[in-house]
């Protein structure tokens, strides 16, 4: 079942009806003012720090769900409601959601009126703005009030869900009937009177008929809900002013509308700073300085102003897409690769983990590994921005080269809450500088001084960094050769130091045993895959010995996931604390584990390629992905191990905290899934990655809305398992390493388009699905126009014409910025 689709011209997802199995949301934002907004007007904004600089209240968890967001309330003659449907949820004659790139517009209907809203936050301003059109469809004239509705946050939003006893009492408003630009205005400024320099601002571009700041007043007192506000009730607004308790910012407007008439009105929420010297616009410091606002209302003082902002907005994103673009046979596939998947990778650069309607903004920093791996997906689109975050990453490191495992993006210092100890986290960063330097060839950022632990005096060229992060995985090895583990490796949740038996004990933070030699097959394949990668860069520095030492090295360990880590038929996943088998056939829950399956083969161990260019039946690497889709292939996607466990395992942590087939525990974890499609790649099996990757994608799951649940145009981080009741239901979409690792699984590796060390390798494996596809990707100046004749034969590469010369291999080398490139590729 479907509750909308896609409009692949005008690049949005059309909801059209209020009755989605979840919120669905978009992000309005890039730069420093963000808001969250669900197909119902839900949500909420702040500015650069979800936590500490709220401006809207959200209340994550009510009943029901989806509560607190801007909402207009239209009262048509005594008869109310809400054209986002919430908060009032009349039935409406006509509803729409469509949810662009940045924007998103919601259109209600109901008894002759029409009113379309459009949300944005345009580029270069602290601003949530919406432009509201409200037609007279019917053949008589209107006389119609309008309400908006928005509760302020005081400001730390964690705060403001506890400190009650002080909260209630602190919240203070300016209202301004009369701005310089011909409109009304409501100041929220809790706290401006002692610390505090920044306010928020509600504005309207037209002068209302009056206005409610206190929510009791506007509500009908502390017993009535949203749906049953009084004021919009009585169609009179009561002018009241907040004194503690709940700021809200509500303006009345009333229009006359003639049959098939249009009003528009522009609403601003924005977020505005003053200097020490000028908080004040009067001696006894009772007025705030309004400047700022009355600047920012000004420039929104028309609707024409607001098309103009989104016209800019639309030409940012036709822009950042631009560098990768993918026409096929395939409508689902187009619109992932060309506009949602790499939408969301976007997002997840803006937000890292912090504020969805999963994660509520006061949790967690950025994690080293979350971080670097995000990466991956948004160096194409911003490689100034990724190189700035490479830096900001690199200076948390610690001297040995391990690394904390987050850190907080607006003092871009190491969380001593969390530390270190993931033995996984150093490696990232190879894989983060190597996936930036091969998109821009910026080997220059090689040299770039960069501290340990933002310590002044401490830097060294961010080579150096990588070289301390490949010295501490080859220097932390357990009895087995392979790689100790510590905390955990990527999955956060196979904790086999820990030993936890305190009930509500972080896995994360607790205190593991010290004396501990558990071991992850995991970090084994990565010092691999990304041991190759430091190879090669190396070369490109000319330290030929430095990368021949790591390429040994690299061997070696190679040879022990085929002896020590193997199991037989697949990969083990880690040695325990006791020195027991993680992941084995010979254990009745846990045999087999994604991870070390899917990462190994991409790494390119147990290859063995015969003749016909086919990896061979018994190769391990094929043997090692044949059982992963006997095992863990569902119609859903692959889940994380099986069998899951049913019983606390006290030396394995929090994988077996989950009920079977959730999270860690047997859900399809969509992050490790693209490894396998990978995986399936490097054997040249282009038909089995391609059927895995078609299964997790949001596009091709649209159909199953109503099991699926949440968005179909991002990606979830976790489907539910076939072990748990409810297989096939999504939760946590949006912000999540899913989106990075999906793009480069679908844009590198089916499609094939991927930059080298020395140049742009085109090798396609999608299988037979796909007969022809065209590719145009703009990379370090240049552009390529790749075409592909595919037969989608396993086993068979591209042979590669380039401005009409045929050429040996796959990789073409780059040509110069400005140039066009013209390939084909035949397979
Ligand atoms: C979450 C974390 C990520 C971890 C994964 C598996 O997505 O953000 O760091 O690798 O879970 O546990
Ligand atoms: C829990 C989650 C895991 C996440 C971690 C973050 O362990 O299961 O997915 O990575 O929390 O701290």
């Amino acid at each position: 079942m479907q509750f909308g689709h896609f409009d692949d011209a005008a690049r949005e997802y059309v909801i059209t009806t209020p009755h989605t199995p979840y919120p669905w949301i978009n992000y309005l934002g890039s730069e420093q003012f963000f808001s969250l907004l669900s197909h119902q007007a839900g949500g909420y904004s702040f500015y650069r720090d979800a936590k500490m600089r709220r401006l809207t209240r959200y209340r994550y968890n009510n009943v029901p769900t989806d509560a607190g967001g801007r909402y207009l309330y239209v009262n048509d003659g005594g008869d109310v409601w809400t054209p986002s449907w919430l908060p009032v949820k009349a039935d409406l004659d006509h509803f729409e959601t469509r949810h662009g790139l940045g924007y998103s517009t919601i259109t209600g209907e109901r008894g002759g009126l029409r009113v379309e809203t459009t949300f944005l936050v345009p580029l270069g301003e602290n601003a949530e703005v919406q432009k509201v059109v409200v037609t007279n469809v019917s053949d008589a004239p209107k006389s119609v009030k309008l309400f908006s509705y928005l509760e302020f946050c005081l400001w730390n939003a964690s705060d403001d869900q506890t400190n009650y006893q002080r909260n209630l009492s602190i919240g203070e408003v300016e209202v301004e009937e009369a701005t310089p630009s011909g409109g009304s205005a409501i100041y929220h400024r809790t706290e401006y009177r002692e610390r505090r320099n920044h306010y928020a601002v509600a504005g309207v571009n037209e002068p209302g008929v009056g206005f409610d700041t206190d929510r009791d007043t506007f509500l009908g007192g502390p017993y009535a809900s949203l749906a049953e506000a009084a004021v919009p009730r009585a169609g009179v607004a009561q002018n009241s002013v907040a004194s503690g308790w709940y700021p809200i910012a509500s303006h009345a407007h009333e229009l006359e509308l003639a049959p098939g008439e249009s009003h528009a009105l522009v609403y601003v929420l924005g977020y505005e700073e003053n200097q020490d010297e000028e908080k004040w616009a009067d001696d006894a410091h009772q007025v705030i300085n309004k400047s700022g606002a009355h600047a920012l209302l000004a420039r929104f003082a028309t609707p024409a102003h607001v098309d103009a902002a989104l016209e800019r907005l639309r030409e940012y994103w036709a822009d950042l897409l631009s560098s990768y673009s993918v026409t096929s046979t395939d409508p689902k596939l187009d619109r992932m690769v060309n506009v949602w998947n790499q939408y969301q990778c976007m997002v997840t650069f803006n937000m890292s983990r912090s504020a969805s309607f999963f994660e509520t903004g006061i949790g967690r920093g950025m994690g080293f590994r979350d971080s670097n791996q995000d990466l991956l997906g948004f160096v194409h689109l911003v490689p100034e921005r990724a190189r700035e975050r490479i830096i900001d990453i690199a200076s948390t490191q610690l001297p040995d080269g391990s690394a904390y495992h987050q850190y907080q993006p607006l003092t871009k210092r190491g969380n001593d809450d969390v530390g270190s100890g993931f033995n996984d986290d150093p490696l990232w960063l190879i894989a983060g500088v190597a996936g930036y330097v091969k998109e821009t060839g910026d080997v220059g950022i090689l040299d770039e001084p960069v501290p340990f632990d933002n310590s002044p005096g401490s830097e060294v060229p961010l080579w150096e960094h990588l070289v301390r992060s490949l010295t501490f995985t080859r220097t932390h090895l357990g009895p087995h050769g392979l790689p100790l583990i510590g905390r955990a490796d990527w999955n956060d949740c196979l904790n086999l130091n820990a030993f936890s038996t305190q009930p509500g004990e972080s896995f994360q933070t607790t205190e593991n045993r010290t004396d501990g030699q558990a071991e992850s097959t995991f970090i084994a394949a990565q010092l691999v895959l990304y041991g190759e990668e430091f190879a090669g860069l190396a070369q490109l520095r000319g330290l030929d010995d430095v990368a021949a030492d790591a390429r040994s090295f690299v061997a070696d360990m190679r040879q022990t996931l085929l002896t020590a880590g193997w199991d037989g038929e697949w990969f083990l996943r880690a040695y325990d604390y006791f020195g027991n088998p993680v992941g084995t056939d010979a254990s009745p829950e846990g045999k087999i584990w994604i991870e070390p399956q899917g990462f190994a083969v991409m790494a390119g161990v147990g290859v063995e390629v015969g003749d016909d260019g086919v990896s061979t039946a018994t190769s391990p690497a094929v043997r090692a992905l044949d059982s992963v889709a006997e095992h863990l292939g569902t119609p859903h996607g692959l889940v994380l191990q099986h069998p899951a466990y049913t019983t606390y395992q006290v030396e394995l942590g929090e994988v077996s905290t989950y009920p079977p087939g959730y999270k860690e525990n047997g859900g399809i974890f969509c992050h490790n899934n693209p490894w396998v499609i990978i995986a399936e790649t490097v054997v040249g099996r282009g038909d089995l990655a391609f059927d895995h990757y078609r299964r997790i994608a949001p596009a091709y799951r649209e159909e199953i809305s109503e099991v699926h649940k949440l968005e179909p145009y991002v990606y979830a981080q976790m489907i539910a398992g076939k072990e748990a009741s409810r297989a096939g239901e999504a939760k946590n979409s949006w912000l999540t390493g899913t989106a990075a690792w999906n793009f480069v699984a679908v844009s590198q590796h089916l499609l094939g388009v991927r930059p080298g060390f020395d140049g742009l390798v085109v090798d396609p494996q999608i299988g037979p699905d796909v007969p022809s596809f065209t590719v145009r990707r703009v990379l370090r100046g240049a552009t390529y126009e790749i075409e592909v004749t595919n037969s989608g034969r396993r086993g068979s590469r591209a042979a590669l014409v380039v401005d009409g010369v045929a050429i040996e291999g796959r990789s073409v080398p780059y040509a110069p910025a400005g140039t066009t490139v013209r390939i084909t590729a035949t397979l």
